[in-house]
């Protein structure tokens, strides 16, 4: 099978080996699922590998509403099949979302998730790592990125670049919000081991309720003949994966800092997850 650039499936293939057997006997589900059913399994299956993967999304909300100005036009940096684009659009009723995503399958759930939505949500099909991928946006100018357990897919040198070209587009004191899984320090530490230690007894606990893992997310949205080709051709976009460590949150920090964000740290860490902040000058 096609190894995608996911540390999760990494993590619960080392800490969490599902045998054949067992997954076989969770995975007989005979009736083809429906959109809105993946998508709910989708949130299901990504807080079994991000344990308050809700309080991290509560945080930047709140985050976002404390602000002298709430949200108008807000990215959502690999926004998958729009998990945060939609509560961000539930909670600001003023704010237009962009959800960016180099994955055809996903964004085209997506474009089912955020139809209520209308013209307040817009989809672009885009590789974050082209140094050109901010053309999508044809000019326009958010105050607020957001992005939730997807920029660890990118290298080190495209994350960096990645903050650079925020700095550039982000409007005078807009604010880039960045949730996901970081290194420890060093790689090697008690913190590393308490914080797989903790990944591995959630999944434990939401696998073994019948949750469905990555794997099986994906197996199951492919119950879906509409969604063969979409699967086959993101299959092909991943399949190569970067194998740089895992930058730190002091790497994040300091990346946005030298991007240009005048004040930048971490407004929320639960272990290894943490939300990380910078602020446009
Ligand atoms: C684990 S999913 C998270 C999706 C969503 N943000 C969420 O929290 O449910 C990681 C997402 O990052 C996207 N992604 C990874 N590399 C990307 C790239 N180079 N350009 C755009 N999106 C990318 C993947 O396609 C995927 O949708």
């Amino acid at each position: 099978m096609i190894m995608i650039l996911n540390f999760m499936s990494m993590i619960v293939a080392k800490l969490h080996p599902v045998s054949n057997h067992d997954r076989k006997a969770r995975m007989t589900h005979t009736a083809i699922p429906t959109l809105d059913t993946l998508i709910s399994e989708w949130e299901a299956q990504q807080e079994a590998y991000i344990r308050h993967r809700s309080q991290r999304f509560e945080v930047v909300l709140d985050a976002l509403g404390y602000r002298e100005n709430p949200p108008r036009t807000v990215l959502d940096l690999g926004g998958g099949l729009g998990s945060f684009s939609r509560l961000i659009l539930e909670r600001f009723p003023d704010a237009t979302v962009i959800t960016l995503d180099a994955d055809p399958a996903l964004l085209e759930v997506a474009r089912h998730n955020l139809a209520p939505f209308g013209t307040r949500s817009i989809i672009h099909e885009v590789n974050l790592r082209d140094p050109r991928w901010s053309d999508v946006l044809g000019g326009v100018r958010p105050d607020v990125a957001v992005s939730s357990t997807a920029l660890h897919w990118l290298p080190n040198a495209d994350l960096v670049a990645l903050y650079g070209a925020l700095a550039g587009i982000i409007v005078p004191g807009g604010i880039v919000l960045n949730a996901d899984h970081f290194a420890g320090a060093p790689a090697a530490s008690e913190f590393t081991r308490l914080a797989e230690a903790d990944d591995a007894a959630a999944q434990r606990a939401a696998f073994s309720t019948g949750t469905p893992n990555w794997d099986e997310w994906w197996s199951r949205l492919g119950q879906r003949e509409e969604f063969g080709a979409l699967i086959t051709e993101r299959d092909r976009r991943f399949a190569t994966i970067h194998d740089d460590p895992a930058p730190t949150a002091a790497f994040h920090v300091e990346a946005l800092r030298i991007a240009g964000f005048r004040e930048a740290g971490t407004l929320w860490q639960y272990l290894n997850d943490y939300v990380a902040y910078g602020v446009r000058g």
